[in-house]
């Protein structure tokens, strides 16, 4: 029989994500497949505590091998920020987030401009084990946004690597390179030998 894991989200683009990376090794579920779950408060001061806090709410609750992830945009002339408050950063939507980051950073030269996205992801079993691992994309604020596709702050991110923002990318482009990848691709031996403990 193959091993079950609670993919402790609902958002479909990332389900889908981590489907493609197991493949038929590991039944994936999320969090519409199961009972309602009480959603853990994210109060960690890092990604990796708020990852791993909800993969063990979430495997304590399910009795699932869970993985959950975190993620943010740190920026480095902003001494992290806005790191793990990134998706609060500014009332209002993504745009009032990225025009209150550029408005941030005014005056400040490109050469200081320097940032990551960082994701952090836990895969936690029912009994307290757990394992993190993490993944980063390094780029710089643009002064203005560029591009249309994805989410968050990717219109003002721009990679030097690619010379495109990471909404200049498609879907496809930025599954290859994201930071939610990189974590993915890191934790896929794990994932792929739940297998064996099944
Ligand atoms: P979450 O970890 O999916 O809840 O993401 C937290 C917040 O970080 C989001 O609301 C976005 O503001 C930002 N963020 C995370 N990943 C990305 C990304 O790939 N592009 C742009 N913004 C992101």
């Amino acid at each position: 029989m193959k091993p079950r894991l609670l993919f402790a989200t609902t958002n479909a683009g990332k389900l889908r994500e981590l489907r493609g990376l197991v493949g038929d090794a590991v039944e994936v579920v999320s969090l519409e497949d199961v009972p309602p779950i009480p959603e853990p408060v994210e109060d960690g001061e890092t990604f990796e505590a708020n990852a791993e806090k909800k993969a063990r709410a979430y495997a304590e609750a399910s009795g699932l091998p869970s993985l959950a992830d975190d993620s943010g945009l740190c920026v480095d002339a902003l001494g992290g920020r806005p790191g793990v408050h990134s998706a609060r950063y500014a009332e209002g939507g993504d745009q009032a987030r990225y025009q209150k980051l550029l408005g941030e950073l005014q005056g400040v030269p490109e050469e200081e401009r320097s940032a990551s996205f960082q994701c952090a992801l836990c895969l936690a079993w029912p009994g307290g084990e757990s394992r993190i691992e993490v993944g980063r994309c390094e780029g710089r604020i643009l002064t203005g946004p560029r591009g249309s596709h994805g989410f968050g702050y990717d219109p003002v991110f721009f990679m030097p690597a690619l010379g495109r923002t990471m909404a200049e990318l498609t879907q496809e482009e930025k599954a290859a390179v994201s930071h939610r990848a990189r974590a993915f691709q890191k934790m896929r031996p794990v994932l792929l030998a739940l297998q064996a403990t099944g």
